[in-house]
């Protein structure tokens, strides 16, 4: 077994075999992605062990007394319950022996993994082939009982010939030549791995369930901005100077992460997971963040100012919902993502105000943007 091969957890380190809290084991491939590092903070929390797969583990030097780490790992080893149940293990998605060891043993798989971004060369392959080699794991190690795997809406909603009246649910699926015409090769990758992942499963008997997240905000756990936070990020640091015209459904990372363990915990659950709280059009947002948080340089004006506003289009999350699921609300969700920013220090800290009041500065974003009438929901 060579260094980066082996497992590298605090707990694996001081030679101590990690202890199943409630018995099950379960592997979460991307650990250190954004949603998936809150899934792991929710699956230790429950007592599962994990074994997450990262890229790099960075044990980069190998003596009998130093251990270096990769710091972009660093918060998924500072979680409560890591130096016990948390197991890293280096596989990249066109490994598959690799996937195959971090498998190895697991009652679940969590397949969060997948590049994000339209360059085709880098999203189509690995998000396809990789999620067909982790099927495939899950069918050879025979202890899997589910798999659940993160699509997204990008699976979804892009058909142009879907009427403003439909409502957007788990039997919507993209138009694939429309993903290619419009050169939106992430919604491609995304619904050509999901059509994999469904395809693999029914060859190999693989018990499936899919989460669908529309674009995902809320707190991060790592240290640096991943796609979906840049997108709320730009319009508070001065890079975004218009809004676009255009809809776009939110959910909450937490929820996100609460959907794949209730897909995967409820026996009955089963097929696609819509998981969405509501569709604001990209003035709502900006309004909804200048509400919050004047201090920043929000745009006010739209950049398409020839068509008329975009509608949000209408959705079902009752899967969910039937499951327990309640969505928090994406002004929380908002409010708690510019806070994070600040407190990584992704975006300078207000002013403080002398004239406020304490009451004033802690103010419950949700109460306020009740008073504003400003949240719509779709
Ligand atoms: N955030 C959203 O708004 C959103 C919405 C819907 C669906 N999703 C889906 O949710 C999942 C997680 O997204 P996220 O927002 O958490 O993104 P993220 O923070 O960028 O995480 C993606 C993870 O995938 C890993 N990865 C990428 N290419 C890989 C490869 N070739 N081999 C192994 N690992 C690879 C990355 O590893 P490294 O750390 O090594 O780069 C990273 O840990 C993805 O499947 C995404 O499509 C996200």
């Amino acid at each position: 077994m060579t260094v980066v091969d082996a497992v590298v957890s605090s707990a694996d380190a001081a030679g101590a075999v990690a202890q199943p809290g409630n018995g099950q084991t379960v592997c979460v491939t991307g650990a250190a992605g954004y949603i998936a590092s809150w899934l792991v903070k929710l699956l230790l929390e429950k007592g599962y062990t994990v074994k997450g797969t990262v890229r790099n583990p960075g044990m980069c030097t190998h003596t009998h007394t130093t251990r270096r780490y990769d710091p972009k790992n660093a918060h998924l080893r500072a979680l409560e319950g890591a130096a016990e149940r948390l197991v890293l293990c280096k596989a990249d998605l066109l490994d598959y022996d690799a996937i195959c060891r971090a498998v190895q043993g697991c009652q679940g798989v969590f397949h969060t993994a997948s590049p994000v971004t339209d360059d085709p060369e880098q999203m189509v392959e690995p998000a396809v082939r990789g999620t067909e080699y982790v099927i495939k794991a899950a069918a050879e190690a025979g202890t899997v009982r589910r798999v659940v795997f993160t699509s997204s809406i990008g699976a979804v909603t892009m058909d142009p010939a879907r009427g403003p009246d439909v409502v957007v649910d788990e039997s919507c699926w993209s138009d694939l030549e429309f993903c290619k015409k419009t050169r939106n090769w992430y919604c491609y990758g995304k619904a050509v791995a999901e059509q994999a992942a469904w395809d693999a499963a029914r060859q190999r008997g693989v018990d499936l369930v899919v989460v669908n997240p529309v674009l995902v905000v809320g707190p991060l756990l790592q240290a640096t901005v991943n796609a979906s936070i840049a997108h709320v990020l730009k319009y508070l640091d001065g890079s975004a100077r218009t809004f676009a015209n255009a809809v776009q459904a939110y959910v909450d990372v937490r929820d996100v992460a609460d959907a794949h363990v209730r897909v995967f915990e409820t026996p009955g659950a089963s097929g696609r997971h819509l998981c969405a709280e509501r569709v604001l059009h990209r003035e709502d947002v900006v309004r909804i963040l200048a509400k919050l948080f004047p201090e920043y340089p929000l745009p006010t004006r739209c950049s398409d100012e020839v068509n008329p506003r975009k509608q949000p289009y209408k959705f079902s999350n009752q899967k969910l919902r039937d499951l327990g699921l309640e969505f928090r609300p994406v002004s929380q969700s908002l409010y708690d993502t510019v806070r994070c920013l600040q407190e990584k220090g992704h975006l300078p800290l207000p002013v403080p105000d002398e004239q406020a009041t304490e009451a004033e500065k802690t103010e419950a974003p949700a109460a306020e943007l009740q008073q504003g009438g400003i949240a719509i929901r779709a």
